[in-house]
C-alpha cells in the first residue's frame, strides 16, 4: 500500500508539473484538448476571475456529452469541471425529452445549440443541489457558467487528482450495506429533494474506498414530472439488477419499493431522520415497511 501511494504521488507530481494552467496561459488549452474552444475558454476565464477556479490540470474522464477536468479552487480544494461539448447534435436530440416536461424550464425558448447546452448545464447544477441539500452523497455543487459545471472532485482514497472509480470497476466491499445505502439515497432524493436521478446504475456510482457517491445528475427530473414513476422504477430496477446479479444478494421487490416510496412521499409531512440517515415516516424506515 505504501509503494502504491508513492507511485500515485509520483504520477501526480509529473502530471501537475507538465500541465498546470493559470489564467495567463489558459489560451494554450486550445492546443491541449479540443473541448477548449474559444467559447469554453472565455467561460473558464470568467470562473477564474471570479475566484472559483485557480489552476487547471487535465482531463480525468471523457463521456459522450462532456469531459471532466481536474482543477483547483483558489482556496486549494480539488474541483471537477464538467465541460459539456458545445457541438453535439446527437446530445441535443437524446436529451431534449428530459428538458421538456420539466416545470423549472418551461417558458425557456431554446433557439440554438449553445443555449440548450447552457440550460443543460444549469439543470445538472440545480439537480445536484437538490440532491445535495436532501442529504444524498453527491459531489458538492459549487457553481456553473455557460457549459462548465464546477463541483467537488471525488477522489480515490483522498488521492488528489485520482478520480474515484465506478462501482462497476471497483465493487463495494460490503454489497449488502452498499445496496441499502443506495436505497436510502434514492428515498432521500425522491422524498426530501423531490428529485429522481433517472440514469441511475453502476455506471453513475463511484466508490471512494470509504463511501459511495452518486454522480451525473444531468438527466434527473422532479418528482412531479409526467414520467417520474417510469424513471423511478427504472432506477430501482437497475440497482436491483446490479446488486442481485453481481453479488447474489437478496434485493427488495422493485414494485413494492416503488409503492412504498409513493406512499411515503404522500405521508412525508412529519418525516424524521434516524442516526444512520434513514427517513422515518409513520415510525418506520422504508426497509421495515417492506422487509
Ligand atoms: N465530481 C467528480 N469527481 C471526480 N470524477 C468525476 C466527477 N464527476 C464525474 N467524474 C468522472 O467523469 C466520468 C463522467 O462523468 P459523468 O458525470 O458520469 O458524465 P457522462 O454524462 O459523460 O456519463 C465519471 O464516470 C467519473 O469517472
Ligand atoms: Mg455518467
Amino acid at each position: 500500500m505504501v509503494g502504491f501511494s508513492r507511485d500515485i504521488d509520483e504520477i501526480l507530481r509529473r502530471r501537475v508539473e507538465s500541465r498546470r494552467f493559470r489564467i495567463k496561459d489558459i489560451d494554450q488549452l486550445k492546443t491541449v484538448d479540443d473541448v477548449f474552444n474559444q467559447y469554453t475558454i472565455d467561460a473558464l476565464r470568467e470562473l477564474m476571475n471570479e475566484g472559483f477556479v485557480d489552476e487547471v490540470y487535465g482531463s480525468v474522464a471523457q463521456g459522450k456529452e462532456a469531459k471532466v477536468i481536474w482543477a483547483k479552487s483558489k482556496d486549494g480544494w480539488d474541483i471537477a469541471l464538467k465541460i459539456f461539448y458545445t457541438t453535439t447534435a446527437q446530445f441535443i436530440r437524446s436529451r431534449y425529452k428530459y428538458l421538456l416536461g420539466d416545470p423549472r424550464f418551461t417558458g425557456v425558448k431554446i433557439t440554438n445549440t449553445r443555449k440548450l447546452i447552457e440550460y443543460w448545464c444549469r439543470k445538472e447544477y440545480s439537480n445536484l443541489k437538490d440532491a445535495y441539500d436532501a442529504g444524498v452523497r453527491v459531489p458538492k455543487p459549487i457553481t456553473f457558467n455557460k457549459n462548465i459545471l464546477v463541483m467537488e472532485f471525488i477522489s480515490y482514497m483522498g488521492y488528489s487528482g485520482i478520480p474515484a472509480p465506478l462501482i462497476k470497476d471497483s465493487p463495494p466491499e460490503d454489497p449488502e450495506e452498499a445496496y441499502l445505502t443506495i436505497i436510502k439515497y434514492i428515498e432521500r432524493a425522491f422524498i426530501v429533494g423531490k428529485i429522481i436521478h433517472a440514469d441511475l446504475s453502476e455506471f453513475n456510482i463511484v466508490n471512494t474506498g470509504n463511501e459511495l457517491v452518486i454522480i451525473d445528475w444531468g438527466s434527473a427530473v422532479k418528482s412531479n414530472h409526467p414520467n417520474a414513476m417510469e424513471f423511478l422504477l427504472r432506477d430501482i430496477g437497475n440497482i436491483n439488477r446490479y446488486f442481485s446479479k453481481e453479488f447474489g444478494i437478496e434485493v427488495l421487490d422493485s414494485k413494492a419499493l416503488l409503492n412504498a416510496l409513493m406512499r411515503r412521499y404522500l405521508n412525508s409531512g412529519g418525516a424524521n431522520v434516524d442516526g444512520d440517515g434513514w427517513l422515518i415516516i409513520n415510525g418506520k424506515r422504508i426497509i421495515d415497511e417492506i422487509g
